[in-house]
């Protein structure tokens, strides 16, 4: 099994950012957690971030015929991207979107996912922990 994480734009700055939102742990952090939880679980997992939809949409692209599955927050662009959601049907690889925070209880603006419409499912609010939830949904179907 294969994994491909891929965090959008602002996520490099977990720990700093809007704590309130996003919590104290950096993206340092959460990328030793997912490794962790992907080594004891014998999965193989790659993980990227890029402030800049144009390479959130080549690391999706890279995705096809390699990985099995995708966990991805797209950050900002979860809410404007069209291309995101292109690319993700285009690889046509199972996907989880993930956000930290619970975007439902946000503001109007960040009620429209695009990328949502590709994925099969969708966690949100369950901090960095999701990340995990969506490897395992990939991995084991729940
Ligand atoms: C986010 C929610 C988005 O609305 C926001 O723009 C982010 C992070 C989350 O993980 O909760 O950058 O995707």
């Amino acid at each position: 099994m294969k994994i491909l994480v891929i965090n959008g734009p602002n996520l490099n700055m977990l720990g700093i950012r809007e704590p309130d939102h996003y919590g104290r742990e950096t993206y340092a952090d959460l990328i030793a957690k997912i490794e962790k939880h992907c080594s004891a679980k014998g999965i193989e997992v790659k993980t990227y971030q890029s402030n800049h939809e144009g390479d959130l949409v080549d690391a999706i692209q890279s995705a096809y015929g390699k990985m099995d599955g995708i966990v991805i927050n797209p950050g900002a662009y979860t809410h404007t991207s069209i291309a995101i959601l292109d690319a993700v049907k285009s690889v046509a690889i199972p996907t989880v979107e993930v956000h930290i925070s619970k975007v439902e209880e946000r503001e109007d603006f960040r009620q429209i996912s695009y990328v949502r419409l590709a994925c099969v499912k969708t966690i949100t609010g369950h901090g960095t922990d999701g990340y995990i939830e969506a490897i395992d949904y990939l991995a084991e179907g729940k």
